[in-house]
């Protein structure tokens, strides 16, 4: 092998850490050439003053350091012009620009509900995490921009610099945690706005979750979980009409009172020609120290909505103090807590729900993700 090969060879192992695939697929790397065993490297990286450059440059004088015969190198670190951005961003798209539209492999998720804070984005982000622990690739969207909750349950801190979405040309690369890549508006407020409250109109709304399914760049997912606010208001009609091959889930405890309100969002995907994947039902008796089970929200409540809607109860979710402390902590319990009750339902709610989607298993993909 020539040096210039072994170079590139070893340059394949250093990941960008924004697009997440290597240097060398991203046409990065503009030059390599060899004299007496000596190395002329350069890499381009896609914007000025990258967060990640520091951190790049270090991997690629490792990965060149590892290069054997090689006596010495000199490594230059530049920059893409816009006409190169351009080209490696129509080259990311892969030339699509509607990444979840009607030629998309992806499996679209909406959670709903019809009350809220009844569990939804707990369960958003453990199904996600749970998918992403079963090999696939996993992307959220926190489609509720008045009340973001997917940042802190995936532990995606705004302080530290990776967990803030980067921007290469007008495609938005999303942080990731535990697997999962997730795109939040509050990853977008800065700290001095963190406790503020959004208030925006509906067309302003609408187009917040557009520029999400279409600007972020997500790669290819096997599955897009959105994380609805609760009930049935303008973000729940935006996603219908912006997604309308979007599965839906719906979230409901077991109170009767709750569940009528989670028939109500149910009805709403129906109408909007969506699928109806199933209920969760979440806060659940759990069985106590002496055996017996304690339903604190009664019973009942997901078998009702499963039966009026038609569509099958996928699962029962203890109410679990390992739940809640867990989303505090920034990991989601299917990984905090593996053996908790309520985490193992929700691995099994995963699994069935991604042996229903077979049917697309083995199609190839255009473009791998790592
Ligand atoms: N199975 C469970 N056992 C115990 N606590 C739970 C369970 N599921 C959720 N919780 C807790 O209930 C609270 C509400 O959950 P979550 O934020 O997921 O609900 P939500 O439906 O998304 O709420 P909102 O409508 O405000 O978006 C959280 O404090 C969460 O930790
Ligand atoms: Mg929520």
């Amino acid at each position: 092998m020539s040096l210039e090969k072994a170079i590139y060879r070893a340059l394949e192992t250093v990941i960008d850490p924004e697009i997440r695939r290597p240097l060398t697929e991203l046409d990065m790397v503009r030059e390599v050439t060899v004299t007496d065993s000596f190395a002329t490297v350069k890499i381009d990286l896609t914007i000025l003053g990258c967060p990640a450059a520091n951190r790049i440059e270090n991997e690629v004088c490792q990965a060149l350091d590892t290069v054997a015969g090689l006596t010495g190198y000199e490594l230059k670190m530049g920059v893409m012009d816009p006409a190169q951005r351009k080209a490696l961003i129509e080259k990311l798209r892969g030339g699509k620009r509607d990444q979840f539209g009607p030629d998309s492999l992806t499996r679209v998720i909406a959670v709903t509900s019809g009350k809220g804070g009844v569990g939804k984005s707990t369960v958003t982000a453990n199904l996600a995490v749970a998918l992403a622990q079963m090999g696939r690739s996993v992307g959220v969207v926190d489609a509720d921009v008045f009340g973001f909750s997917i940042p802190r349950l995936l532990g995606l801190h705004e302080e530290k610099p990776e967990n803030r979405p980067t921007k290469v040309g007008d495609m938005i690369m999303p942080p990731a945690a535990h697997g999962v890549r997730a795109i939040s508006i509050g990853m977008f407020l800065g700290p001095e706005n963190a406790g503020r409250a959004v208030s925006w109109r509906g067309p302003m709304l609408h187009r917040t979750i557009e520029q999400f399914l279409r600007d972020v760049w997500f790669g290819d997912l096997d599955y897009l979980l959105l994380d609805l606010p609760p009930g049935t208001g303008d973000i729940a009609i935006s996603v219908s009409q912006l997604l309308p091959r979007a599965e839906v889930l719906v979230v409901t405890t077991p109170q009767l009172q709750a569940a009528e309100v989670a028939m109500r969002s149910g009805e709403l995907a129906k109408n909007a020609g969506q699928k109806l994947l199933g209920i969760i039902e979440t806060m659940s008796g759990y069985t106590g120290a002496d055996g017996s089970v304690v339903e604190i929200f009664g019973s009942g409540g997901g078998q009702t909505v499963a039966n009026s809607l038609s569509v099958p109860l996928l699962g029962k979710l203890p109410l679990s103090p390992a739940f809640g402390s867990a989303g505090e902590r920034g990991i989601p319990a299917v990984l905090a807590a593996q053996t908790d009750p309520a985490s193992q339902a929700l691995v099994q709610i995963a699994q069935d729900i991604d042996a229903r989607g077979r049917n697309l298993a083995g199609k190839k993909l255009p473009l791998g993700v790592l």
